[in-house]
């Protein structure tokens, strides 16, 4: 097994933030590009917490979305395991997928609201064809809920019946249950109550471990 787990080469995100090609024309205009990630490159070893700081604006969502292969790269390069992030289609992506999850800063808007809790936990048990059966999936979706400090009973709820540090606390266990190896955080806490935030940074150190 190798120790590097991410590598990320010289990795940047142009975004075109120009107005429609018919304004332009008329007001006489040129395209505006927006530079966001500059040649970012880094290394994250299987089992450390690799944390990036910046100011608001930097790009350190923008970087997280192309780890996880929200957003394309408009240059540079990312490894996952060895394995060229952009190269796989098909199959080896799918299989590449199950091995990394996000948790989102927001878990208002992060979690299906139509939703009940237990097939929110159970998408990616589903998507990747993990459990067997629907009922190993529900006793899998039950231990995941005690895992995060919430109760078996609630995966019948909806998630507007919870405050935001149980629906965060809902987001990792959904973030949990495909086994990933590397998860990738963007502020999970701050949408949160300062209190709640320790406890779910504890939650997750507790889970690292
Ligand atoms: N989809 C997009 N289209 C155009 N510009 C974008 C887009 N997404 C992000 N940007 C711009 O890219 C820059 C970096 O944004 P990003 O969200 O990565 O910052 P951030 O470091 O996560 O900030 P924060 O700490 O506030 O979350 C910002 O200037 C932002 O306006
Ligand atoms: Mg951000």
């Amino acid at each position: 097994m190798k120790d590097t787990l991410v590598n990320v080469e010289n990795l940047t995100r142009i975004f075109d933030v120009s107005k429609p090609w018919l304004n332009r024309v008329i007001e006489r205009e040129e395209k505006k590009l927006l530079l966001a990630v500059n040649g970012v490159s880094l290394e994250i070893r299987r089992g450390e917490t690799f944390a990036l700081v910046g100011e608001s604006g930097s790009g350190k969502s923008t970087i997280a979305k192309m780890i996880v292969g929200l957003l394309s790269a408009s240059q540079g390069k990312i490894d996952f395991d060895g394995i060229d992030l952009s190269q796989p289609g098909g199959a080896e992506m799918r299989a590449l997928r199950q091995r990394y999850q996000m948790i989102f800063q927001d878990p208002f808007a992060s979690l299906n609201p139509r939703w009940r809790v237990n097939k929110i936990i159970a998408e990616p048990l589903r998507k990747f064809d993990m459990e067997s059966s629907e009922s190993a999936r529900h006793k899998r979706v039950e231990e995941l809920l005690e895992l995060v400090g919430m109760s078996a009973k609630d995966g019948v709820k909806f998630p507007h019946e919870f405050s935001g540090g149980q629906r965060q606390r809902i987001a990792i266990a959904r973030a949990l249950s495909s086994n990933p190896e590397f998860i990738v955080c963007d502020e999970p806490t701050s949408a949160l109550d300062v209190s709640v935030q320790a406890q779910i940074l504890n939650l997750m150190r507790d889970l690292q471990d």
